[in-house]
């Protein structure tokens, strides 16, 4: 029922009447089970439902070009120099022996997934292999930032990168250089106004036509077929949400005119998003207000974030979603923080510490709400977060974490942890994966039960949450922070795609007599 063509992903082959491929298209049929729940009084009722769906997925895999907003900074050097690392197969010596360009903790380059069992045994194979995705190698950046250093200076500035591997990968980073910015300096930190050397002038509606003019470019002049737009600058302070500045598409746009407050990352998302290309927030602060929801809802494009979820809040998600499953009570939540980077430099800034903290704060919400047995309506953990800049451990922060929980019989169980992150090394590798998952989401269309007409994902890409600590979600829509919960919708929604069931994990064929 299907023929190998030159664009087939790695060696799967999927064998099964529901699934055709075509020279453009993998089309499966898909039963989609769901359960309908009705509560009256204490009993609740539980449907069982089937929904017969139709997945289909591009095949061709297109040049993909990225545009970072802070691209000089530590994320922005480091993913750029780690993917032209990749590309040239790069190795470099250390003091403990020589090191090769990889992609460890990106979960489609770096993690697998379980096909089934062969009769030699499970098969796994890369997440990328399941369905066709960009990638990275074949990534070309480019973008913005407000300091003018080149990025082989930028990534020295950032002392990411072994010395050996930087003194290799000069000569190429030397010659990109990022387009000049818009800067406005009450959003981030009083402290990052003296790199702040190359920034655009004129309104802010001159400043946003300009941004659509440098993608317009970007994607002419580097030939690739489609660019995605994502902010790695810093972080900046919360946005005011008030009603006609910034609560309708419309009114966000007239804002923009008139030139009242509205804040950098939000004006690159509104670039983007008119010049069709999907905008990602790695940073915290609450860039996607509402008029820029509808606004991207308005012109289908995909608008994701807020914040990488990188390391410690990872941890998190993982460490609570395991206590609460466990039916043990976390009672206190402590972490702090100390790092040294630019970023932390910014976040030494009440405001934008403020934007980090309510980020990393709402994580456990959803583990704790699922389970009435531990916690009584309202009550959560006591969770404090902290964080400090301390210079001289640069960009290996510190995270410190105290998980203090009740066991059986009034018990208590403290778990602390300490964890050195190379910070910039944990977030690059999802900067690559927001890209792929974007890009692979832009090629999939569902057809719904009695639809005769396929649609796209929301406009707001929930399946990025994985990679979030403040996941954006479609209005509406149930927030899920757990770690393997993400994780097993991203692998199943493309299990879906190539007409497999869910990954039931009940292995049952080896439970019975
Ligand atoms: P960084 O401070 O090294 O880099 C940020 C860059 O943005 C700087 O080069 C700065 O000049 C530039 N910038 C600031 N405002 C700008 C604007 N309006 N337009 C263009 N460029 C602008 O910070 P780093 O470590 O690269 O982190 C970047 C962002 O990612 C921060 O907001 C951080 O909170 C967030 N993040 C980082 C994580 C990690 O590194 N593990 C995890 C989660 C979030």
């Amino acid at each position: 029922p299907h023929q190998e063509t030159a664009t087939m992903p790695g060696i799967i082959t999927i064998d099964s009447p529901n699934v055709k491929y075509s020279d453009t298209h993998i089309e499966s049929q898909y039963s989609y089970q769901t359960t309908a729940v009705r509560r009256e009084g204490s009993t609740i009722t539980v449907s069982p439902a089937t929904h017969e769906m139709t997945f289909r997925t591009e095949r061709t895999v297109p040049r993909v070009g990225v545009m970072l907003v802070g691209w000089g900074g530590n994320n922005g050097s480091t993913v750029t120099a780690a993917v032209l690392a990749n590309r040239m197969g790069l190795s470099w010596t250390t003091k403990t022996g020589e090191k090769t360009a990889n992609y460890f903790g990106s979960l489609f380059q770096s993690s697998t997934v379980s096909l089934g069992m062969a009769p030699e045994g499970e098969v796994h194979v890369p997440f990328r292999d399941l369905l066709p995705m960009v990638h990275p190698d074949d990534i070309i950046f480019d973008g913005w930032d407000i300091s003018s250093m080149d990025l082989g200076r930028a990534m020295e500035r950032a002392q990411v990168l072994d010395w050996s591997l930087q003194e290799e990968l000069r000569p190429h980073m030397s010659s990109l250089k990022p387009r000049p910015s818009i800067f406005i300096p009450e959003f981030i930190a009083a402290n990052q106004e003296s790199r702040a050397d190359n920034v655009l002038s004129g309104t802010i509606a001159e400043q946003v036509e300009q941004i659509r003019a440098d993608i317009r470019d970007f994607w002419q002049s580097s030939g690739v077929d489609k660019v995605i737009v994502l902010w790695t600058a810093n972080t900046e302070r919360f946005c005011d949400l008030t009603p006609g500045v910034n609560d309708t598409a419309e009114n966000l746009l007239a804002t923009i005119q008139r030139g009242g407050e509205v804040s950098p990352s939000t004006l690159f998302a509104v670039a983007s998003i008119m010049e069709g290309c999907a905008y990602i927030n790695g940073a915290p602060q609450n860039t996607f207000v509402p008029g820029a929801v509808e606004l991207a809802v308005q012109k289908g494009v995909f608008i994701g974030g807020d914040d990488f979820k990188s390391g410690q809040t990872k941890i998190k998600s993982v460490l609570v979603d395991f206590l609460v499953s466990a039916g043990i009570k976390p009672t206190c939540i402590v972490s702090y923080n100390h790092l040294g980077n630019n970023d932390g430099m910014n976040l030494s800034a009440p405001q934008q510490f403020r934007s980090k903290e309510i980020s990393k704060s709402n994580v456990v919400d959803d583990m704790v709400q699922s389970n009435p047995i531990l916690f009584g309506p309202g009550e959560k953990p006591d969770h404090c977060v902290v964080i400090k800049y301390v210079p001289y451990v640069g960009d290996s922060k510190r995270a410190m974490d105290e998980y203090s929980s009740e066991i059986m019989m009034g018990g208590s169980n403290t778990i602390a942890l300490h964890n050195t992150c190379e910070d910039s090394l944990l977030a690059s590798p999802i900067i690559l994966d927001l890209v792929m998952m974007t890009e692979l989401c832009q090629r999939v269309q569902v057809r719904a039960p009695g639809e005769q007409d396929f649609q796209s994902f929301h406009s707001v890409l929930a399946l990025l949450s994985f990679f979030c600590k403040a996941p954006l979600m479609p209005p509406g829509a149930p927030l899920v922070n757990a770690f393997f919960r993400q994780r097993a919708a991203i692998e199943n929604i493309m299990r879906a795609c190539l007409g497999l069931p869910p990954q039931s994990n009940m292995q049952l064929e080896y439970k019975l007599q």
